[in-house]
């Protein structure tokens, strides 16, 4: 007999999105869906998956153990979301409005809003209440679903407030359920006070910003913002090649707003991930594909942005090039704490099945940050990161949109959401 301390039993859909990882091509689409689905764990590892009769059979819950009744309900793997800018201060919501009444993004950060005015709020902003936002915002991620993230830097851009920064996701990393991946991306976009000084700037990153943040461990990856307006791919390559001998990953704001080179430059450096992608070229998939590169898209931006340009993602699907999904949660482009609210988005706009969509946000998101032999699928083995939703299967999570059907959360074998509320759970 197998035993177990918590069992979540016949799901009408247990979702297990079976590796190995990354999905692509046609096994995107393959969920592993078993109905009357049933998991077991112990210790917050999954020690058993199945249906009813070999539940029943082999799995003996230990006397203080729960089993929780999921009739009806669909489980799926907590949600991975691997592109976030999680620590900032303040909101562009009037930003928001000029962009309505006929103002473009770029016009608005030429005239001093945009990304530098969020550096700034968050200049001003004190570790305690970067702190108590970003909590906010894990609380209302994980009453959606999702259990692991990664978290950027970026909107401090002079040394300290970029470690001010990755010291919140530290803390927020040891106070919250939720897990979080940091990125360090001082190479945001150039500050204000160093606008004559470019080269500057990029040489304090190499020489200063990155030997730092990897001498403390504050982050796994490295992120530069290849755009115009931002910075080249010579710049970026000098800093995410100074970055990799620090031990840090790469991961690229690529070919966003236009074709910037950033595919090619990720492909070159091998680097973990490759996001946004609206304007990849066929040559940009095939360098992709060949690097193993995971392709993130972020159709949330693109919608908020009003951009009619889309990530070719069916293209990049058929050439066999691995995808994930993400948030992008930031407060310019993509206000949004709910990689749920994003899957119909990538169904609707970019054409993803409703299968494909979720293996993207879990166990394709996982591998684009290197743990998927953790995290993103539910095997026995990995961690027992879970949500039970109240939809009788997994289509339904696209198709009844618009709201949160998340009901419970379990993270490493622990209920942390029940009801749909967020217990007042010890990390
Ligand atoms: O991923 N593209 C660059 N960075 C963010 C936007 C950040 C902002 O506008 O504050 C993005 O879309
Ligand atoms: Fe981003």
């Amino acid at each position: 007999m197998i035993e177990a301390d918590l069992a979540v039993v016949d799901a009408a859909e247990l979702v297990t999105v079976p590796g190995p990882a990354p999905k692509v091509g046609g096994a995107l689409r393959a969920l592993g869906v078993i109905e009357r689905g049933c998991l077991a764990a112990r210790e917050g590892r999954i020690v058993f998956i199945g249906d009813e009769r070999d539940y029943r059979n082999r799995v003996r819950l230990a006397r203080r153990g729960r089993e929780i009744d999921a009739t009806g309900l669909t489980v799926l793997p907590g949600f991975v979301d691997p592109h976030t800018h999680l620590p900032f201060a303040g909101d562009r919501d009037l930003e928001f409005l000029r962009r309505l009444q006929g103002e473009s993004y770029e016009s608005i950060a030429a005239s001093g809003g945009g990304i530098l005015s969020t550096v700034e709020a968050t200049r001003r902003a004190t570790i305690d209440e970067l702190v108590d936002l970003g909590k906010r915002r894990l609380d209302r991620m994980i009453l959606h679903g999702t259990t692991t993230i990664e978290a950027k830097s970026g909107y401090g851009l002079r040394l300290d407030d970029e470690l001010k920064q990755l010291r919140v996701l530290q803390r927020l990393n040891d106070l919250h359920p939720i897990d979080i991946v940091p990125t360090f991306l001082g190479a945001h976009v150039v500050p204000r006070e160093r606008r004559d000084d470019r080269e500057g700037y990029v040489r304090e990153l190499i020489e200063r910003m990155i030997p730092e943040v990897a001498r403390e461990g504050l982050a796994r990856f490295c992120d530069v913002f290849v755009e115009e307006g931002a910075f080249t791919t010579q710049e970026a390559e000098r800093i995410l090649v100074a970055a990799a001998a620090h031990g840090l990953g790469a991961r690229l704001h690529a070919e966003q707003r236009s074709p910037s080179g950033g595919a090619s430059l990720a492909a070159r450096l091998q680097a973990a991930s490759a996001d946004h992608l609206e304007h990849l070229t066929p040559q940009g998939i095939e360098a992709l594909c060949r690097a193993g590169t995971t392709a993130v898209l972020l159709p949330g931006a693109s919608f908020f942005l009003r951009d009619p340009r889309k990530a070719p993602a069916r293209t990049m699907i058929e050439a066999g090039l691995p995808l994930a999904l993400a948030t992008d949660l930031n407060p310019g482009t993509c206000p949004t704490e709910s990689l749920g609210a994003i899957l119909p988005l990538a169904v609707l706009e970019l054409g993803l099945l409703p299968s494909e969509a979720i293996a993207a946000a879990t166990l394709n998101a996982a591998h684009s940050l290197g743990i998927a032999e953790r995290v993103g699928s539910l095997e026995v083995g990995k961690e027992a990161d879970l949500q039970v939703l109240d939809i009788p299967n997994h289509r339904h999570l696209i198709y009844h949109f618009g709201v949160n059907h998340c009901r419970m959360v379990v993270k490493q074998g622990r209920v942390v959401v029940e009801d749909g509320i967020l217990g007042a759970v010890e990390p």
